[in-house]
């Protein structure tokens, strides 16, 4: 089994994991030793806080050895993945990788005898979306019937959350001026639009009214963040998307809970008083990622 996108597992997996990590959050002495002798590779090919740490954190206090691989210091740089990675999988546990393209992340697990998570690639973000859900259900008690808008780009995050929140009973509805054209999956779309719990709306002042929880992310993926190339392009963004920054005037009447998913641009896709209201749970969203690491390791090493 492996963690490739939330479209591949079932609704009562999804729970399921939601569930371990919140035992495994309040009980966490108890999981010392889970892991112990196993060994996880993480493969980078993008920057990352959160994924790396959140692994390899997880990886130490469940007993167990994470072993870091920047992609540009390995022969994946200049060999088959295929290869590499039936190499690679002889002698780990389990593999996470954060790689550019997602049909990589596929030839990767097809070729890989061990679970292989996907630590974000263009299309979906996975461990983000269990980790959203867990903090969600931590500070709400539930998901089913609660109602999430996403605000910002349509990207791999906004797609992980419309297949882990439709799965979850939860509406979420759409922000999105602009769709991350990498990202782009009609399937996904047209799958949660059947679910009647999908929408889309440019009308962002009515979507907060409507919402539990107001999310937002990046406008520009971590790849092109600081790549000169992409700079018109960021411009161009930053103008289209100013009036749907997540701020104290549009949030003004009501009481949602503010996620970021980080890093954050401060002053672009959310204002400063946003990151700092008392709605904010932005803080412990990127905490839950520790945790949540640990739940999905414990479920795909059959741990759990
Ligand atoms: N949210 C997230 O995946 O953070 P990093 O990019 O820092 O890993």
């Amino acid at each position: 089994m492996h963690l490739l996108t939330l479209k591949d597992w079932s609704a009562k997996q999804i729970e399921d994991v939601i569930e371990l990590s919140i035992q495994i959050k309040k009980n966490q002495s108890q999981y010392r030793t889970s892991l112990k002798d196993k060994s996880l590779a993480m493969i980078f090919q993008k920057t990352s806080t959160r994924t790396r740490v959140s692994f390899e954190v997880a990886m130490t206090q469940l007993g167990g050895h994470a072993v870091f691989l920047d992609w540009r210091t390995t022969n994946f740089i200049l060999a088959d993945i295929r290869d590499e990675t039936r190499y690679l999988s002889r002698n780990v546990d389990c593999m996470m990788a954060r790689l550019l393209r997602n049909v990589d992340l596929k030839a990767m697990a097809e070729a890989s005898m061990v679970p292989v998570i996907n630590g974000c690639a263009e299309k979906y973000h996975p461990c983000q979306a269990i980790s959203d859900l867990m903090t969600i259900k931590e500070k709400k008690g539930r998901l089913k019937g609660l109602k999430l808008i996403y605000v910002g780009i349509h990207n791999n995050v906004c797609n992980s959350l419309i297949e882990g929140c439709t799965k979850m009973g939860m509406g979420i509805t759409t922000v999105v001026p602009l769709v991350n054209e990498p990202s782009l999956d009609k399937e996904l779309i047209e799958k949660a639009k059947q679910t009647g719990l999908y929408k889309t709306t440019l009308d962002v002042k009515e979507a907060v009214k409507k919402s539990d929880v107001v999310y937002t992310d990046t406008w520009v993926d971590m790849e092109s963040f600081l790549n000169p190339k992409f700079k018109e392009e960021k411009e161009k963004r930053i103008k289209l998307m100013k009036p749907y920054q997540i701020n104290g005037a549009l949030l003004k009447g009501s009481d949602a809970l503010i996620m970021h998913d980080m890093p954050i641009h401060r002053g672009y896709e959310i204002s400063e008083d946003a990151i700092e209201s008392p709605n904010s749970i932005i803080y412990d969203q990127s905490e839950n990622r520790l945790h949540s690491s640990k739940g999905i390791l414990l479920k795909l090493l059959e741990k759990a």
